[in-house]
């Protein structure tokens, strides 16, 4: 595996995961505690959204999925979806040049269509010129609600069914999962969200059904490198059991 490790970052031999999700979570009270407005907290965010991309191309993660909007982040006051959306589109412009480098691919999970013109605009041309790319892949998930994409695959299954091509027997897990926004994409192995809260917020409810969780008081502009790698440590030290007895168990006979 092609690693960047930085002196003292080494992660051995253990298994790393393959797919990482965030809820990056925390920008709001990073900024109230600065007496400033919530937008500076988003601006600071972008900044960690830059080092953990870098951070886990280098370490040779192959799937990163970073939730950027909720569905229910619409809900917010105009001004700051404005800002956030602006800062999207920077981000992207931005960004471009050094994904095609760095032959990190982008995707999008979510309703795109429900984003402004010109950041859909960008986004499309940034999912173009990437599409090839190898590396890793950097998923956004924008607009992203677990119950809409659901939704969204019952309603695709139902069509399938009203025009006689499917029948209810057809219905798989493994159907259900072609239709979801990850499709084709392995589950998550970890899922991490900064800010503390305990909770998913409506992230990858079907995809998170095995994934290990990592929940840290970090608020996302505050997030680091080094806390990354540390949290990659603690993933690589835990048991995944899939509903199975532990490996390291007896029996008794
Ligand atoms: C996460 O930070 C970013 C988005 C949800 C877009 P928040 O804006 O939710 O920050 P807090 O949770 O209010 O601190
Ligand atoms: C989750 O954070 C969504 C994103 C990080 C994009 P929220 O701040 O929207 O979630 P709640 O409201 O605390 O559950
Ligand atoms: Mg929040």
């Amino acid at each position: 595996m092609k690693s960047n490790l930085m002196q003292g970052e080494s992660l051995g031999l253990k298994t790393l995961p393959r797919h990482i999700a965030i809820i990056m979570d925390g920008n709001g009270r990073w900024a109230k505690k600065r007496l400033m407005n919530r937008v500076r907290g988003h601006e600071q965010g972008s900044d960690t959204v830059r080092a953990i991309v870098t951070a886990s191309r280098e370490i040779g993660i192959k799937i990163l999925t970073l939730y950027a909007f909720s569905t229910e982040n619409w809900a917010r006051p105009e001004s700051e979806v404005k800002a956030l959306m602006g800062l999207l589109k920077k981000f992207i412009l931005a960004e471009r040049e050094d994904l095609q480098k760095n032959n990190i691919r982008l995707n999008v999970i979510g309703q795109k269509h429900r984003l402004p013109l010109d950041v859909c605009q960008e986004l499309d041309a940034t999912l173009e010129l990437t599409q090839n790319n190898e590396e890793m892949i950097l998923s956004l998930a924008l607009s992203y609600g677990s119950r809409e994409e659901l939704t969204m695959a019952m309603q695709k299954i139902a069509v399938k069914i009203a025009s006689k091509g499917l029948s209810p027997d057809d219905i798989t897990e493994d159907l259900v999962t072609a239709h979801l926004y990850t499709s084709g994409m392995p589950d998550p192995d970890l899922i991490i969200r900064t800010g503390g809260e305990y909770r998913l917020s409506n992230f990858l409810l079907w995809q998170a059904a095995y994934s290990e969780i990592y929940i840290t008081e970090t608020l996302w502009p505050d997030f680091t490198r080094d806390e990354f790698i540390e949290i990659l440590k603690n993933f690589q030290n835990r048991e995944r059991r899939f509903g199975k007895v532990s490996c390291n168990t007896s029996n008794g006979g």
